[in-house]
């Protein structure tokens, strides 16, 4: 008796005194320093790119907005701090374990679209600071976003468990010793907030990063995040830092290429926000990350500098014997097309304008890359990213062409300004419009679904056996 009320004792003088222990741990979340602090974390972690509004003009963080997974649409909650829609209630520990082991607040598994498994490491004074800010310095929004539902068996939120027992570690950072000072704040920030390796990092067949390819070159709805590790054909290593510097705060670096895609909103919504402190350290990691080589790939995609323009005067209405073609909008001859759709912005010669502002098609890295992937995007989906140097658009040429068409152009493209050995075909454009290539996951589905309905009725028809087999004997 006496035990047990010692236990009980014991017991609550730790229920009473955990709270208070946990308390005086954490730092006071109205501190202003520590919202602003907590603003630029949320930056550096782009939180916004996702948790917006389905109209880019909708308040911040209202989410709603929907992430096209290889799965299906999954939609970006309201993380205001709304005590109704969105995370007002939160505790530090309920925030900190979404953000970390991707739970939501009733215990059950959030889908990896939310990139918890590379914000597992960050810092705990920057997951204070980030808390500081979401609770204290964004407004409350009352709207709801709609819930997520994928098809069965995706939709089934406890699937994520094993994968998470597989492919979540409990891990701190740890930067790289043997790099420098630099180099180690640049590692963190690609490795925790930046989420690089998100789209950078090829997935296996479960689609989880694949470790020992971290920044490899990953594909990401359509369009290919290529190889930024420090190799200097297949990777980075041939960019000057100053370069990658311009790429990441510009969107731009001249004789390299730009940003467009989910790069593009990297750029808009988090990078070049960033104090250039960050962006050189960013840069200085990536110069001395461990290389990765494709074989296939035997000199950098930007080293593609020599033009072989034809002569385009030939195609201009009223000068050549093809008008006919003109009056033909289905026309599937490169050439025509490149001098009506694309000649006027990017030349010609595909040299572009000096500043620029209309890039070369020579010597960049979308023209030069054993991947077309960027190229049919680029065209499909045209460029819209606005930063410090202004406004970078190209029109989107998905309702105008059909498939063949875009091929057709990509092709005039990478024979006279690019890699030639690189091709484009009308399927590819297909496939690249709807979303990129189909994971193994799914494709491997109906064949998984059938095993797996196999071994239900093995356990089935075991169980009822068994079940008749005593009824037998009883009776
Ligand atoms: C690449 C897109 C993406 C980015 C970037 C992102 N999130 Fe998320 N987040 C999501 C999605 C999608 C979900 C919901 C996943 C689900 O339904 O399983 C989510 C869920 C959450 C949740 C759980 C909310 C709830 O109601 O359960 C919190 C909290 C959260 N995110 C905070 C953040 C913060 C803070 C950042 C920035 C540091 C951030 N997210 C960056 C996509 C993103
Ligand atoms: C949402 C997906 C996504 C995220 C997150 C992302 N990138 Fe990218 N990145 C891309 C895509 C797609 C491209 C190709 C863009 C193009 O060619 O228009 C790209 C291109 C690049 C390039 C140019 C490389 C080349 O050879 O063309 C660099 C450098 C780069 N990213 C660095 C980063 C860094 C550093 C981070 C993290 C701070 C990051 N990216 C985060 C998708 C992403
Ligand atoms: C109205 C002008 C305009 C037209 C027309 C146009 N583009 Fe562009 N293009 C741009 C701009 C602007 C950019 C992005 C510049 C930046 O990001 O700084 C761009 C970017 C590109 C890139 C990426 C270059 C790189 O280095 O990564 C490719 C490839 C491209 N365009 C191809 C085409 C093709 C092919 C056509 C015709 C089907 C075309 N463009 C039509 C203005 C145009």
């Amino acid at each position: 008796m006496k035990f047990l009320i010692s236990v009980t004792a014991a017991c609550l003088s730790l229920v009473v005194a955990s709270p208070s222990f946990a308390q005086d741990a954490q730092p006071d979340f109205t501190d202003k320093a520590l919202i602003a602090r907590g603003a630029a974390v949320a930056t550096a972690g782009d939180c916004a790119a996702c948790h917006r509004a389905v109209e880019p003009s909708g308040p911040q963080y209202v989410g709603g907005y929907e992430i096209a997974s290889p799965l299906g649409a999954i939609v970006a909650p309201n993380i205001t701090p709304s005590k109704s829609a969105g995370i007002g209630d939160w505790s530090f520990a309920d925030f900190d374990r979404a953000m970390r082991k991707g739970k939501r607040r009733d215990g059950a598994n959030l889908y990896p679209a939310m990139p918890y498994t590379d914000y597992q490491g960050v810092s705990t004074a920057d997951m204070q600071a980030l808390y500081a800010y979401f609770m204290h310095g964004v407004k409350p929004v009352d709207t709801k976003a709609p819930e997520t539902h994928l098809p069965f068996p995706f939709g089934i939120r406890m699937l994520m468990t094993p994968w998470n027992w597989m492919f979540r570690s409990d891990k701190p950072f740890k930067a790289t010793e043997t790099l420098s000072t630099q180099a180690q704040r640049g590692q963190y920030l690609v490795e925790t907030l930046g989420h690089c390796g998100s789209c950078h990092t090829p997935r296996n067949v479960l689609m989880a990063e694949k470790s020992g390819e971290a920044l490899g070159g990953g594909d990401i709805g359509g369009w290919h995040a290529p190889n930024i590790t420090s190799d200097p054909i297949s990777g980075i290593g041939g960019w000057r830092q100053d370069e990658l510097v311009a790429y990441l705060r510009d969107g731009r670096a001249p004789g390299k290429g730009v940003a467009a895609g989910g790069m593009a909103e990297a750029v808009e919504h988090s990078l070049q926000h960033l104090p250039d402190a960050d962006l050189e350290a960013i840069a200085a990691y990536l110069k001395a990350s461990d290389p990765i080589r494709n074989p296939d790939e035997k000199r950098p995609a930007f080293a593609w500098t020599q033009a072989r323009p034809i002569k385009l005067a030939a195609y201009e209405p009223g000068n050549g014997t093809d008008e006919a073609s003109y009056a033909d909008s289905s026309t599937t001859d490169g050439a025509f097309l490149y001098a009506g759709a694309c000649a006027s912005c990017h030349g010609r010669d595909g040299k572009g304008t000096k500043d620029h502002f209309y890039p070369p098609l020579v010597g960049s890295v979308t023209t030069g890359a054993v991947n077309p992937a960027n190229l049919i995007m680029t065209i499909l989906g045209g460029v819209d990213r606005k930063s410090g140097v202004g406004h970078a658009f190209m029109p989107a040429f998905a309702d105008q062409m059909s498939d063949a068409q875009v091929a057709a152009v990509a092709n005039h493209v990478l024979q006279r300004f690019g890699r030639s050995q690189t091709s484009v075909t009308a399927t590819m454009v297909a496939t690249a419009r709807a979303g990129g290539p189909e994971p193994l996951l799914l494709k491997l589905m109906p064949w998984l679904m059938g095993l797996a309905a196999l071994a239900l009725a093995v356990v089935a028809y075991v169980s009822i056996r068994k079940s008749s087999g005593r009824k037998s004997r009883v009776g």
